[in-house]
């Protein structure tokens, strides 16, 4: 959402997407201010059996005061002609993450109501409107209730809860959600939340199932804790954007040394992307590893990964293993 694309192009996208065998979409109220969970429910009508989905509570789009609602239309047909173009540039040369931060070395923020600090990547402060906290079961049923309708169907396979901070929950929340499993309204819950706070609710609620969504990038050294802890599964995002938007000088020499490793050309187009999206499946081998793309030629890149020969993923590991020593990655 958010590109210069028609609603056939979107629906394109997820076509291409599923053509080439992914069957997974992940996506939350807030997302494309609303309009992302009513775009995949249309997608997702004739092949619910076939996909899975998850959406979320906690987060929701900024209500637009009535009299201006009926300029929606036009002000997204205006955005999309003209100022989605004006505002896009070539694209920048892939950068690489310098430091990341270590986890535990940048506590989240204290939770207060009214302020929304979003620690996973989702937009932040000003975007999504401010939830009431802590959660209630009521706010729970009736947002999930808001989400079956827009997405057309009558279950949600992971349920996650957007941006959780340990202080939002509650005995009632975790009853319901398991209430809302036994109903069948929802076949798993979880968490999708910074590393920071989730590591704090997973060790704080050890108890419960919880289905965890981290943003994963190339040098977070304990994606592994996460993948133990995580019942039944781990999902990770974002693992391109944090390096390819990060601004490093590393990216280049990590490309050198994979290219070394695996006997490819070094300037080959898609390199860069390629190893992360390898390193982040191998750092989360039982899990899931989501990535967002406007473009159908990535999308296909993307899903070839899958097919690498062992000893390109093999390079991988060795390459998570060095960067584990190092937040500047050096080659060697
Ligand atoms: N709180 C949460 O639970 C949370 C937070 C953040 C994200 N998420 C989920 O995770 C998904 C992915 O996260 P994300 O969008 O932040 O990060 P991402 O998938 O790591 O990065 C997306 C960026 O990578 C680019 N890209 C994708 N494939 C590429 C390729 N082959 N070559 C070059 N560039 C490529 C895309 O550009 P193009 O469009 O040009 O391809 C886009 O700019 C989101 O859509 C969302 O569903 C969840």
């Amino acid at each position: 959402m958010g590109a210069a694309l028609t609603r056939t192009g979107r629906l394109r996208l997820l076509e291409t997407a599923y053509d080439h065998g992914i069957h997974h979409f992940d996506t939350a109220p807030l997302y494309g201010q609303g309009l992302a969970e009513s775009l995949l429910g249309s997608f997702a009508r004739s092949r619910r059996d076939s996909l899975t989905i998850t959406t979320k509570f906690g987060l929701l789009p900024r209500q637009r005061p009535a009299l201006l609602r009926p300029l929606l239309p036009l002000a997204r047909v205006i955005n999309r002609r003209l100022l989605i173009p004006l505002r896009q540039r070539p694209p920048a040369a892939p950068r690489f993450s310098a430091s990341l931060p270590a986890l535990g070395a940048t506590p989240g923020p204290a939770p207060s109501a009214g302020s929304r600090q979003t620690s996973s990547g989702d937009p932040g402060a000003g975007g999504p409107a401010s939830p009431a906290v802590p959660y209630t079961a009521a706010m729970l049923r009736s947002q999930l209730e808001r989400s079956l309708r827009e997405l057309e169907c009558d279950y949600i396979d992971y349920y996650l809860l957007h941006e959780c901070h340990c202080e939002y929950l509650n005995s009632g929340v975790l009853d319901c959600l398991q209430e809302l499993v036994q109903e069948g309204k929802i076949r798993h819950y979880g968490i999708g939340s910074g590393r920071w706070q989730s590591r704090r609710i997973l060790e704080q609620h050890a108890a419960v199932p919880w289905v965890v969504q981290i943003p994963d990038g190339w040098a977070d050294h304990d994606t592994d804790w996460f993948c133990r802890r995580s019942t039944p599964c781990l999902f990770t995002h974002s693992s391109l954007r944090l390096c390819l938007e990060g601004g490093a000088p590393s990216a280049e020499a990590l490309c050198q040394r994979w290219a070394q490793l695996t006997d490819q050309d070094p300037s080959q187009p898609g390199l860069l992307s390629g190893l992360l999206l390898t390193m982040a499946l191998e750092r989360n081998p039982l899990g899931c590893v989501l990535f967002s793309s406007r473009h159908a030629s990535h999308i296909r890149h993307n899903t070839q990964l899958l097919n690498l020969p062992p000893a390109h993923r093999q390079a991988a590991r060795q390459l998570i293993q060095e960067a584990n020593h190092s937040t500047t990655y050096q080659p060697g």
